[in-house]
């Protein structure tokens, strides 16, 4: 079992848009014999779509919405790659599978440095301590200087940024990358259509008259000092470093001619760690343990258009996973038997049934899982909540048709329990107005689309001014939530409004950090608590 975890390494990409983190996930498929699938990946490409993207609203807008698990052996490892949505506006669906993969390739365009998304998903792997390891892309395009671009993910990301290898010229004199840890320069080819895997021929090191020969003077003049500058700058490789998040191994390459790629995969596979220990009740869990547990990160109903379902992705932990077996469901004390387990590849299904520590498997059929909930073989271990992300958009949602008000809540309910939007009531007079909370708008047409096609229930969307929602609380030692306020007990700032969250506890909802200090200062005895 141990050997089993060992040999996983579970990971995600992330980019901003448009970076290459689809392109380098084909190229990775690739490596792992996944040709088939790859394929059907490039041919789609045409149409914006990738293979992890099987939402009709993902193909109209060309954006993962979405996420899945793609897996894949190679080189004695089997490789489990988390695929995150690409889009700003899903950050939080990222941000949850983030706290189930154990390291990150971080894809960075080389003509453009580090863009904002990058800096946002950076922010929450620093949180965790996550090992990073990033892919500097399009080297066959003008890229910004080598030297800047380590500097700035340095200065920017505050992590150790260390050359794996260097790049020998970029754009039209692209001509490879130099390997510092072989000592050895591999050669770019460019291959029409972009090569299975691009040919690597080897020289004898920097000095060698062939790597002098490829180079125009002023390039190879700007390899040897580049070399000579981080060879200076640099402390020596630490992998102790590169575990613990501190220092990011730095490759170069081009996805899209798959150059450079296996370097990647090769380096990230040598220096990346094994599924990691996970804290339960402040003690860590062994992957090594015989004892199953896992969590689940993430939630998503009718994946597959012709059946309602619900599909629960559970992270294994510890021990093994065996298709029939029973699990406690920790949060509610119930046991279930996970009969229908399935690997996931897109809209692909394949029924699992083994898996350890590392590996992902999404469980069908248990309605009773929410996003947190502890999966375990006894009630010994239960892990620690997944952090949640305080909404910024609000927007009314209207039911336009009465008589469809069932299915509407249905959909509404079920949508909020898979954490795509937060779902409150506004109290006025004998009706309650549904509003919707959400990271970033996007959500919202997602919300909408997704009532429609799957519910068949429209709905109209009015924005609101709201940015912020908080609970309220009596202050003192034993500060308790306060649920039977009144607008007539309280002093609230024009603008601001008394709320029910999906629990049913009062909130207040403000429209900027000014209405939420008047709130604060005018009215005595009572504290705001988290959203
Ligand atoms: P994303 O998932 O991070 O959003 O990025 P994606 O892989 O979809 O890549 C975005 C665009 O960048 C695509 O071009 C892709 O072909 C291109 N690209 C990826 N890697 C490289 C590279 O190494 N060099 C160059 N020159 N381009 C690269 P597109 O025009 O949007 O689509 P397509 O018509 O090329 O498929």
């Amino acid at each position: 079992m141990l050997s089993e975890a060992l040999r996983r390494r579970t990971f995600a990409i992330v980019s901003h848009p448009d970076a290459g983190k689809t392109t380098l996930t084909e190229k990775l498929l690739l490596y792992g014999g996944a040709l088939h699938l790859a394929g059907t990946v490039t041919a789609r490409k045409k149409e914006r779509t990738t293979v992890s993207d099987w939402m009709e609203l993902e193909r109209k807008r060309g954006i993962s919405v979405s996420s899945t698990v793609l897996n894949f052996d190679y080189g004695g490892y089997r490789v489990n790659l988390l695929d995150t949505p690409g889009h700003k506006d899903f950050s939080e669906d990222t941000y949850r599978v983030l706290t189930a993969v154990d390291s990150v390739i971080m894809v960075i365009d080389g003509g453009k440095g580090i863009e904002g998304q990058t800096r946002k998903l950076f922010e929450v792997c620093r949180r965790r301590s996550t090992p990073v390891f990033t892919f500097v892309n399009k080297m066959d395009r003008p890229a910004l200087d080598t030297l800047a671009l380590l500097d700035e993910i340095e200065r920017v990301l505050s992590i150790r940024a260390y050359p794996m290898n260097l790049p020998m010229g970029s754009g039209v004199d692209f001509k490879g990358i130099f390997d510092r840890r072989a000592g050895t320069a591999c050669f770019y080819e460019r291959v029409p259509g972009g090569a299975y895997r691009a040919p690597v021929a080897a020289a004898g090191g920097i000095g060698d008259p062939i790597v002098k020969e490829a180079l125009t003077s002023s390039a190879y003049a700007t390899l040897l000092e580049e070399a000579e500058m981080v060879e200076h700058a640099g402390a020596s490789f630490s992998p102790e470093d590169v575990l613990a998040g501190r220092t990011t191994p730095v490759f170069f390459g081009s996805a899209a001619n798959n150059f450079g790629v296996q370097l990647l995969l090769d380096g990230f596979l040598e220096f990346s760690p094994p599924p990691l220990p996970r804290m339960s009740r402040g003690a860590p869990v062994d992957p090594g343990s015989e004892l199953f547990s896992g969590f689940v990160f993430k939630i998503q109903a009718n994946m597959d258009p012709k059946h309602r379902d619900r599909m629960a992705f559970v992270r294994i932990v510890s021990g093994r996973f065996e298709r029939g077996m029973t699990a406690v469901n920790v949060r509610t004390g119930k046991t279930t038997r996970l009969a229908n387990s399935s690997a996931l590849f897109g809209r692909e299904r394949t029924t699992v049934d083994e898996a350890f520590a590392g590996d992902v498997i999404g469980v069908l059929g248990v309605d009773a899982l929410r996003i947190g909930d502890t999966l375990c073989a006894d009630e010994s271990v239960v892990y620690d909540e997944i952090p949640l992300f305080p909404p910024e958009c609000f927007a009314i949602i209207h039911n336009p048709s009465p008589a469809n008000y069932k299915r509407f809540r249905e959909g509404l309910t079920q949508l909020a329990l898979e954490g795509l939007v937060k779902l409150y009531e506004i109290p006025a007079g004998h009706q309650r107005i549904s509003l919707l909370g959400a990271v970033g708008p996007l959500q919202f047409d997602l919300v909408q689309y997704r009532l429609e096609s799957e519910y068949g229930a429209a709905s109209r969307i009015e924005n609101t001014d709201w940015t912020m929602v908080r609970r309220i609380k009596s202050k003192g030692v034993d500060s308790k939530d306060i649920n039977n306020a009144d607008e007539k007990s309280l002093h609230i700032p024009a603008g601001a409004r008394l709320a029910l969250d999906g629990d049913g506890r009062q909130v207040i909802l403000f429209p900027t950090d000014w209405h939420m200090r008047f709130f604060e200062e005018h009215n005595d005895g009572v504290t705001l608590g988290d959203f």
